[in-house]
């Protein structure tokens, strides 16, 4: 078999068989295929898409890369949670030490951040010392001692998910269903964890622009997880505006750590509880959603929720004390609020834009082996629907770069716009 044939029959738009996407994962795994070819094959399955089948054998072969864990010698019941990539949505930060606190224990494999869109790792690692490339056996030992664990993909644990991500983030691959889908569930297949809540997201700041699409990936996703034998759940949420406020990896922190404490934004606040809510039902510690949603509430009001975040910290080497006082967190050297232009009703907080130009700051990458700038990024203070006066506080960039910022300033304030007009509220979840 040869990987140019490969490619050049996806180009064409045929069906690839089980043994050429095998050949081609494993042959990439290895190293063997070299990233350009990888890029083009990604390429090529992002123009022509992939048959239901197709996504099927790319997911269990991105599964099989590396180890595939069974964590049924530690826990009764494991749980995992993922989005399918948003902007300002650090939402694992907080619902995965709530279910825990609850009793349920979460096995969670996390990625980087992704095209304009935020990964829980980069978030994590604004925390000095906190370790996400956890082996096999930590993944379960943890998992069994503290009821949490939050890793990123290793040389153990879908390896080849970890290259072809990186991979994707910096070859305009990203919006592509079968992709997502494949990158997502083999994921989680090979963490272990025997019920998944899948948030799926929606919108302009989301890789899926309707409710259509977004669905058509849930159900894609809930299909593989069944046949692989996991209890798999799907939520359609808003992501045309960002979640919450903080966009940027330390002030995202900020934010979850704030809505740990119970303080956090209104809607952020809201999906968090909803999720943890879907986790606790489809985990098996509580009967329904309103029980689920009252244990979760607790676990904040109580500070159990916050306790476990703590422990998750301590347990994979970060410093705590970054976590007490969030103020040690990355700053900016500049910090600057931009003020409405106008009064009027918010129509439009365009998340992809805000996105982008919290990458361009700094926050994410623009090629593969880039570093990135924890502290940068942008808090909007508003949500659509708003009323706004002209003059009032609209959004504050957080830079290390004064060109940098006069460029965020001007593409922020593109991504609002105004109306004379009432303007409803978003919704925080369609399905
Ligand atoms: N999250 C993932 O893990 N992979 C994707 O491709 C998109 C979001």
């Amino acid at each position: 078999m040869r990987t140019v044939d490969i490619i050049s029959k996806k180009r064409d738009g045929k069906e690839l068989s089980k043994e050429e996407i095998d050949f081609f994962v494993d042959g990439f795994t290895r190293g063997e295929i070299p990233d350009y070819q990888a890029s083009a094959w990604a390429m090529a399955v992002l123009l022509n898409g992939m048959t239901a089948s197709e996504t099927t054998e790319l997911t269990l072969a991105i599964a099989r890369s590396g180890d595939t864990l069974d964590l049924s010698d530690v826990v009764d019941i494991a749980i995992d949670k993922h989005s399918s990539g948003g902007v300002g949505d650090k939402t694992t930060l907080v619902v995965l030490p709530v279910a825990a606190a609850c009793g349920l224990p979460v096995g969670k494999m996390s990625g980087r951040g992704l095209g304009f869109s935020g990964g829980t790792l980069d978030k994590m690692e604004s925390i000095p010392g906190f370790r996400v490339n956890l082996t096999t056996e930590e993944f379960k030992k943890q998992l069994g001692e503290i009821g949490m664990v939050l890793s990123g993909q290793s040389a153990d644990l879908a390896p080849a998910d970890g290259k072809l991500y990186a991979l994707r983030d910096v070859t305009g691959t990203v919006p592509s269903m079968p992709l997502i889908a494949s990158s997502i569930m083999s994921k989680k297949i090979a963490a272990g964890a025997q019920a998944i809540v899948l948030d799926v997201k929606l919108g302009l700041g989301a890789f899926m622009p309707t409710v259509e699409a977004a669905r058509e990936l849930g159900e894609r996703m809930v299909a593989i997880g069944e046949l692989v034998g996991r209890k798999t759940i799907a939520l359609l949420s808003d992501m045309n505006q960002p979640l919450g406020h903080a966009v940027g990896n330390a002030l995202e922190v900020v934010e979850a750590i704030d809505a740990l404490h119970g303080g956090g934004p209104a809607d952020f606040m809201e999906h968090c509880l909803h999720v943890s809510a879907q986790m606790l039902v489809l985990g098996e510690r509580a009967e329904n959603p309103e029980v689920a949603r009252e244990m979760a509430e607790k676990a904040i009001a109580d500070g159990s929720a916050l306790a476990k975040f703590r422990e998750l910290v301590i347990t994979q080497g970060g410093d705590v004390s970054y976590v007490d006082e969030p103020d040690k967190l990355p700053k900016a050297k500049w910090i600057e609020t931009v003020n409405a232009p106008r009064g009027g009703y918010l129509a439009q907080i365009h998340a992809r834009l805000v996105g982008e130009a919290s990458v361009a700051l700094g926050a994410g990458r623009a090629t593969k082996d880039d570093s990135i700038d924890h502290a940068v990024g942008v808090i909007i203070h508003h949500k659509v629907g708003d009323l706004l006066q002209a003059g009032e506080p609209l959004f504050t960039i957080h830079a290390n770069d004064e060109k940098l910022l006069m460029q965020a300033r001007e593409n922020i304030l593109k991504a609002h716009l105004f109306s004379d007009e009432p303007v409803l509220p978003l919704p925080l979840f369609y399905d």
